[in-house]
Protein backbone atom coordinates (compact mmCIF):
# COMPACT_ATOMS: atom_id res chain seq x y z
CA UNK A 1 0.00 0.00 0.00
CA UNK A 2 1.24 3.42 -1.30
CA UNK A 3 0.51 6.18 1.12
CA UNK A 4 1.24 9.71 -0.52
CA UNK A 5 1.27 13.13 1.04
CA UNK A 6 0.51 16.02 -0.47
CA UNK A 7 1.02 19.65 1.09
CA UNK A 8 -2.06 21.69 1.46
CA UNK A 9 -1.72 25.57 1.98
CA UNK A 10 2.58 25.41 2.63
CA UNK A 11 4.02 28.55 4.21
CA UNK A 12 7.13 29.51 2.39
CA UNK A 13 9.50 31.60 3.98
CA UNK A 14 12.16 32.85 1.13
CA UNK A 15 15.67 33.46 1.90
CA UNK A 16 18.38 34.64 -0.38
CA UNK A 17 22.31 35.26 0.28
CA UNK A 18 24.28 37.76 -1.31
CA UNK A 19 27.05 36.99 -2.75
CA UNK A 20 29.52 40.08 -2.60
CA UNK A 21 28.07 40.23 1.33
CA UNK A 22 31.60 40.76 2.98
CA UNK A 23 31.80 43.80 0.97
CA UNK A 24 28.14 44.95 0.87
CA UNK A 25 27.86 44.36 4.58
CA UNK A 26 30.90 46.74 5.47
CA UNK A 27 29.07 49.33 4.09
CA UNK A 28 26.19 48.30 5.37
CA UNK A 29 27.32 48.62 8.70
CA UNK A 30 28.63 51.69 8.66
CA UNK A 31 25.66 52.77 7.39
CA UNK A 32 23.48 51.36 10.37
CA UNK A 33 25.75 53.22 13.39
CA UNK A 34 25.53 56.55 10.97
CA UNK A 35 22.27 56.28 11.25
CA UNK A 36 22.00 55.65 14.94
CA UNK A 37 24.49 58.37 15.47
CA UNK A 38 22.11 60.87 14.06
CA UNK A 39 19.28 59.39 16.13
CA UNK A 40 20.16 57.97 19.58
CA UNK A 41 16.68 57.52 20.60
CA UNK A 42 15.33 55.57 17.98
CA UNK A 43 11.87 54.13 18.37
CA UNK A 44 10.54 51.23 20.27
CA UNK A 45 8.29 48.93 18.08
CA UNK A 46 8.79 44.63 18.78
CA UNK A 47 12.55 45.51 20.36
CA UNK A 48 13.39 44.44 23.86
CA UNK A 49 16.02 47.12 24.51
CA UNK A 50 18.46 47.74 21.59
CA UNK A 51 17.74 50.32 18.96
CA UNK A 52 15.43 50.59 16.01
CA UNK A 53 15.50 53.31 13.56
CA UNK A 54 12.62 55.32 11.91
CA UNK A 55 11.10 53.08 9.62
CA UNK A 56 12.18 55.56 6.60
CA UNK A 57 15.20 54.17 5.31
CA UNK A 58 13.66 53.44 1.63
CA UNK A 59 13.61 57.33 1.41
CA UNK A 60 17.60 57.64 2.26
CA UNK A 61 19.67 57.95 -0.60
CA UNK A 62 22.69 56.07 1.38
CA UNK A 63 20.54 52.75 1.32
CA UNK A 64 19.31 52.67 -2.27
CA UNK A 65 21.58 49.70 -2.83
CA UNK A 66 19.85 47.78 0.10
CA UNK A 67 16.29 49.45 -0.97
CA UNK A 68 16.80 47.81 -4.45
CA UNK A 69 17.75 44.75 -3.03
CA UNK A 70 14.76 43.87 -1.17
CA UNK A 71 12.20 45.50 -4.02
CA UNK A 72 14.41 42.85 -6.33
CA UNK A 73 13.56 39.71 -4.56
CA UNK A 74 9.91 40.89 -3.53
CA UNK A 75 9.32 41.25 -7.12
CA UNK A 76 11.12 37.84 -7.54
CA UNK A 77 9.42 36.20 -5.38
CA UNK A 78 6.19 37.46 -6.72
CA UNK A 79 6.95 36.48 -9.30
CA UNK A 80 6.84 32.87 -8.60
CA UNK A 81 3.62 33.02 -6.93
CA UNK A 82 1.88 34.85 -10.32
CA UNK A 83 1.05 37.58 -8.88
CA UNK A 84 -0.31 40.13 -11.66
CA UNK A 85 2.78 41.81 -13.44
CA UNK A 86 1.18 45.48 -13.21
CA UNK A 87 1.13 45.51 -9.25
CA UNK A 88 2.79 47.93 -7.70
CA UNK A 89 5.54 47.80 -5.00
CA UNK A 90 6.38 50.36 -2.02
CA UNK A 91 9.16 49.29 0.60
CA UNK A 92 9.23 50.78 4.11
CA UNK A 93 12.45 49.34 5.62
CA UNK A 94 14.26 50.34 8.89
CA UNK A 95 17.87 48.87 10.57
CA UNK A 96 18.01 46.73 13.91
CA UNK A 97 20.69 46.67 16.38
CA UNK A 98 20.16 43.91 18.91
CA UNK A 99 22.83 44.75 21.94
CA UNK A 100 23.65 41.88 23.52
CA UNK A 101 20.51 41.17 25.76
CA UNK A 102 18.24 42.47 23.25
CA UNK A 103 15.38 40.00 21.32
CA UNK A 104 12.45 40.67 19.05
CA UNK A 105 8.90 39.84 20.66
CA UNK A 106 7.04 37.78 18.53
CA UNK A 107 4.52 39.77 16.40
CA UNK A 108 3.03 40.25 12.34
CA UNK A 109 2.97 42.85 10.33
CA UNK A 110 -0.90 43.78 10.17
CA UNK A 111 -1.44 46.06 6.45
CA UNK A 112 1.45 44.57 4.67
CA UNK A 113 2.05 41.81 1.95
CA UNK A 114 5.70 40.93 2.30
CA UNK A 115 7.91 41.28 5.33
CA UNK A 116 11.47 40.34 6.46
CA UNK A 117 14.67 40.92 7.03
CA UNK A 118 18.53 41.70 5.73
CA UNK A 119 21.11 40.31 8.36
CA UNK A 120 24.35 42.41 8.24
CA UNK A 121 26.10 41.33 11.55
CA UNK A 122 25.72 37.82 13.24
CA UNK A 123 27.78 36.81 16.00
CA UNK A 124 27.42 32.89 17.46
CA UNK A 125 24.60 33.12 20.10
CA UNK A 126 23.35 35.71 18.99
CA UNK A 127 20.07 33.87 18.81
CA UNK A 128 17.60 32.39 15.85
CA UNK A 129 14.95 34.21 14.42
CA UNK A 130 11.59 31.73 14.92
CA UNK A 131 8.48 31.40 12.84
CA UNK A 132 4.91 30.27 14.63
CA UNK A 133 2.87 27.71 12.73
CA UNK A 134 -0.24 30.64 11.38
CA UNK A 135 -2.73 27.03 11.57
CA UNK A 136 -4.04 28.14 14.94
CA UNK A 137 -6.60 24.57 14.59
CA UNK A 138 -3.23 22.47 14.31
CA UNK A 139 -2.76 23.35 18.16
CA UNK A 140 -5.98 21.67 19.10
CA UNK A 141 -4.74 18.07 18.96
CA UNK A 142 -0.92 17.32 19.69
CA UNK A 143 -0.33 13.73 20.21
CA UNK A 144 2.80 12.27 21.98
CA UNK A 145 5.84 12.09 19.21
CA UNK A 146 9.05 10.61 19.50
CA UNK A 147 10.87 13.31 17.05
CA UNK A 148 9.50 15.95 15.46
CA UNK A 149 9.86 17.15 12.15
CA UNK A 150 8.72 19.84 9.75
CA UNK A 151 5.14 18.40 9.28
CA UNK A 152 4.68 18.07 13.49
CA UNK A 153 6.35 21.24 14.99
CA UNK A 154 4.71 24.20 15.45
CA UNK A 155 7.27 26.25 15.75
CA UNK A 156 10.45 26.81 13.32
CA UNK A 157 13.38 28.05 13.71
CA UNK A 158 16.01 29.17 11.71
CA UNK A 159 20.05 30.20 12.75
CA UNK A 160 20.49 33.58 11.05
CA UNK A 161 23.44 34.20 8.77
CA UNK A 162 24.92 37.87 7.30
CA UNK A 163 24.58 38.27 4.19
CA UNK A 164 21.02 36.43 3.62
CA UNK A 165 18.03 37.84 3.37
CA UNK A 166 14.65 36.43 4.79
CA UNK A 167 11.15 37.25 3.09
CA UNK A 168 7.91 35.77 4.47
CA UNK A 169 4.10 36.50 4.34
CA UNK A 170 3.16 39.81 6.84
CA UNK A 171 1.11 37.32 8.57
CA UNK A 172 3.33 35.12 9.87
CA UNK A 173 4.04 35.39 13.37
CA UNK A 174 7.95 35.70 14.14
CA UNK A 175 10.32 36.95 16.39
CA UNK A 176 13.86 36.85 17.30
CA UNK A 177 15.48 35.12 19.95
CA UNK A 178 17.98 37.24 22.86
CA UNK A 179 21.17 37.80 21.77
CA UNK A 180 23.26 35.99 24.16
CA UNK A 181 26.48 36.97 22.40
CA UNK A 182 28.78 40.01 23.37
CA UNK A 183 28.29 41.74 19.96
CA UNK A 184 25.20 43.24 18.26
CA UNK A 185 23.19 41.87 16.19
CA UNK A 186 22.35 44.01 13.08
CA UNK A 187 20.26 44.14 10.45
CA UNK A 188 17.36 45.43 8.02
CA UNK A 189 13.78 45.13 8.42
CA UNK A 190 11.44 45.78 5.94
CA UNK A 191 7.79 45.73 4.82
CA UNK A 192 6.52 45.30 1.10
CA UNK A 193 3.00 46.66 0.38
CA UNK A 194 1.58 45.70 -2.83
CA UNK A 195 -1.13 47.98 -4.57
CA UNK A 196 -3.24 47.43 -7.61
CA UNK A 197 -2.06 49.48 -11.21
CA UNK A 198 -3.47 53.04 -10.38
CA UNK A 199 -6.14 53.33 -13.21
CA UNK A 200 -6.06 56.27 -15.62
FE1 LIG B 1 9.04 41.48 11.97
Amino acid sequence: MEIVARPLFPTLVWTTLFDDRELFNKEMLRLAYWLQEQDPAGVKKTNESGWQSRNNIQDIAEFQAINERILTVARTVAESQHFHPELKFELEAWVNISTPGASNAVHIHPNCHLSGVYYIQIPPNCGSIYFRDPRIMSLMLRPAITEETVFTANEARMLPEAGRMYMFPSWLEHGVEVNNSDQDRVGISFNVHIAPPVKG
